[in-house]
C-alpha cells in the first residue's frame, strides 16, 4: 500500500460505500472494518473491483487472495446482441471457462438471442418477460446492440436502457488505461501514464424519457427533452466515485457545465461537494466538460477518477477509449453496487456494422469486461490473470487491425486464452 494501515483505516471510516478499486492488501482491513462489505447474496456479492481497474493496484497487491465465502457457482445471462457483439462474445466465454476451472468457478450460461434481428422477427428487442428472465441470473454479459435497419433509439431503449434501469445499475464504471505494447495516438510527455477510471451516472440525467414532440411535420414542429437529476442519483454516483478515489490516488475530477446549464449542473456541483465533505483525503476539482475533453487529450496523466453525468460520461469514455489506442479494447461495468440485482458487463464499443462478419473485431474490450465481472464477483486473482493475459498477448504483438496489427478476432482471443492457461500453469 502507498499509505499506512492506520491512515487508510482513518480515511475509510468516513466512507459509506465499499470502495471499489481498493487494492488487495486493503481487503483484510475491510473485513475488520465493515462486515457488510462481505455479505454474500448468491453470486451477486458486492466486491471491490480492483485488479481490472488499476495497474498500480495490481503491482502493489501482489498475490491476490480470494475470500473463502465467495460463491463458486455463477449463472450468467449472455446476450451477444448484434454485429461484432456476436463475434467477441463466444471466445470470451471460453476464456472465462478456462480461468474459472482453475479457480473452482462453475459458470452456467443462459443464452439469449435478443438483438435487432430478434426485433425484426418479433417486433421487440426482447420478450415481454425478458427482464424477469434476466433477474434469475447472477450477472449479465452483453456484446453490443444496434444494426442498420432498426433505429438506434429502438435498440437502445428496447434492451440496454431497460436493463440498466430495472436492475438499478446506477454506476457505469469505465477504466481508461493505456495497456503495455499499445501506442496512444497522443504524443505523451515523458513519464505520462494514462490510468484513470470514469464513473458515469447510469440511470438518469440527460437520458430521460420525459419530453415529447408536437406539431409533427409542420413548420411549428418542436421537440422537448427534459434532463432529470435527483439528489439521490447524483449523491450515489458521487459517493461511489469518492470512495474509488479514496482507494486510489485521492483525486476526483467532476464533469460539469454549470456556466451554461443553469439548473441541473449547479445542482450536480453542489451535491458532489456536499458529499466530498465526508472525504477530506480526496481532492475534488470541477471541470467544465468542454475543457475536460480538451484535457483528456492534452494532459490525460493528471486524472485519477472522473465522475460525470450520463451523457457527459458516455461521450468522455469514447474519447477515453480513443486515447488508449482503440475503442475495441475499452471495457464497461454497469453496476448495481448493493448486489440486489444482476450487474451487466459489456465492452464500450457498439456493434460496428462496418466491420461485422469479417472476423477482425478486437475482442479485448469484451474480455476485459469479463475480467471486471470476475472482480465484481469477488475473484480478484482470476480477474488479474485475465488482465495479465491481455497485457501479455498485446506485448507479444498479436493485435487486431484497429491496433495496427493483422490478427483476427480468433487469433487474439486464442493468444489471451493461451496466456491465461500458461499463467495458471505457472502459478
Ligand atoms: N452498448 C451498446 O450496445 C452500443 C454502444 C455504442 C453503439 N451501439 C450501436 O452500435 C451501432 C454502431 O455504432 P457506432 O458506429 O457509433 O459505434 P461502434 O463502436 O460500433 O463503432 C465505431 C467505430 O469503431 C470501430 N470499432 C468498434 N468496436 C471495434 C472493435 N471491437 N474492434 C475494431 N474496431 C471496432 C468500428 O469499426 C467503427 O469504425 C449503432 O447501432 C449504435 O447504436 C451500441
Amino acid at each position: 500500500m502507498d499509505e499506512s494501515d492506520d491512515a487508510y483505516l482513518a480515511r475509510r471510516a468516513g466512507a459509506r460505500h465499499t470502495p471499489i478499486g481498493a487494492n488487495l492488501s486493503a481487503r483484510p482491513l475491510l473485513h475488520r472494518l465493515d462486515p457488510l462489505d462481505h455479505v454474500v447474496r448468491g453470486s451477486r456479492l458486492v466486491k471491490p473491483i480492483s485488479v481490472a481497474l488499476s495497474r498500480s493496484s495490481r503491482q502493489r497487491g501482489g498475490m491476490q487472495m480470494e475470500s473463502p465465502d465467495i460463491s463458486r457457482k455463477v449463472t450468467v445471462a449472455v446476450i451477444p446482441g448484434d454485429g461484432i457483439g456476436t463475434e467477441v462474445m463466444e471466445p470470451t466465454l471460453g476464456i472465462l471457462e478456462a480461468v474459472g476451472e482453475r479457480h473452482g468457478l462453475e459458470f452456467a450460461w443462459q443464452h439469449h438471442d435478443w438483438s435487432c434481428e430478434y426485433y425484426t422477427r418479433t417486433g421487440a428487442m426482447m420478450p415481454e418477460d425478458g427482464l424477469e428472465q434476466l433477474a434469475a441470473a447472477d450477472q449479465i454479459l452483453l456484446g453490443a446492440v444496434g444494426f442498420p435497419g432498426v433505429p438506434d433509439h429502438v435498440s437502445l431503449w428496447g434492451l440496454l436502457i431497460p436493463i440498466r434501469r430495472a436492475f438499478r445499475q446506477y454506476i457505469n464504471l469505465r477504466p481508461v488505461r493505456l495497456m503495455p505494447g499499445i501506442d496512444s495516438p497522443l504524443v505523451l510527455r515523458e513519464g505520462t501514464e494514462i490510468d484513470f477510471v470514469v464513473v458515469r451516472e447510469n440511470n438518469e440525467g440527460e437520458y430521460s424519457e420525459v419530453g415529447g414532440r408536437m406539431y409533427r411535420g409542420t413548420p411549428d414542429e418542436f421537440a422537448v427533452q427534459e434532463s432529470v437529476f435527483t439528489r439521490r442519483g447524483v449523491e450515489r454516483a458521487a459517493r461511489f466515485a469518492l470512495d474509488l478515489a479514496a482507494s486510489r490516488r485521492g483525486s476526483l475530477a467532476s464533469a460539469t457545465k454549470s456556466n451554461g446549464i443553469v439548473h441541473t449542473m449547479p445542482f450536480w456541483d453542489e451535491v458532489v461537494h456536499d458529499c466530498a465533505r465526508d472525504y477530506p483525503g480526496v481532492e475534488v476539482r470541477d471541470y467544465h466538460i468542454d475543457a475536460l475533453a480538451a484535457l483528456f487529450v492534452l494532459d490525460p496523466g493528471r486524472f485519477d477518477v472522473v465522475v460525470a453525468s450520463n451523457l457527459f460520461g458516455d461521450i468522455l469514455t469514447d474519447l477515453g477509449a480513443a486515447i488508449i489506442g482503440s475503442i475495441g479494447i475499452a471495457p464497461s461495468a454497469n453496476l448495481n453496487p448493493e448486489g440486489e440485482h444482476p450487474s451487466m458487463f459489456e465492452p464500450v464499443h457498439g456493434s460496428a456494422p462496418d466491420i461485422a462478419g469479417q472476423g477482425i473485431a478486437n475482442p479485448l474490450g469484451q474480455i476485459w469486461a469479463a475480467s471486471l465481472m470476475l472482480d465484481h464477483l469477488g475473484h480478484p486473482q482470476a480477474a488479474a490473470e485475465v488482465v495479465s493475459a491481455i497485457e501479455a498477448s498485446l506485448t507479444s504483438g498479436v493485435r487486431t487491425r484497429d491496433l495496427g496489427g493483422t490478427a483476427s478476432t480468433t487469433e487474439v482471443a486464442d493468444a489471451v486464452l493461451r496466456h491465461v492457461t500458461s499463467e495458471g500453469a505457472a502459478a
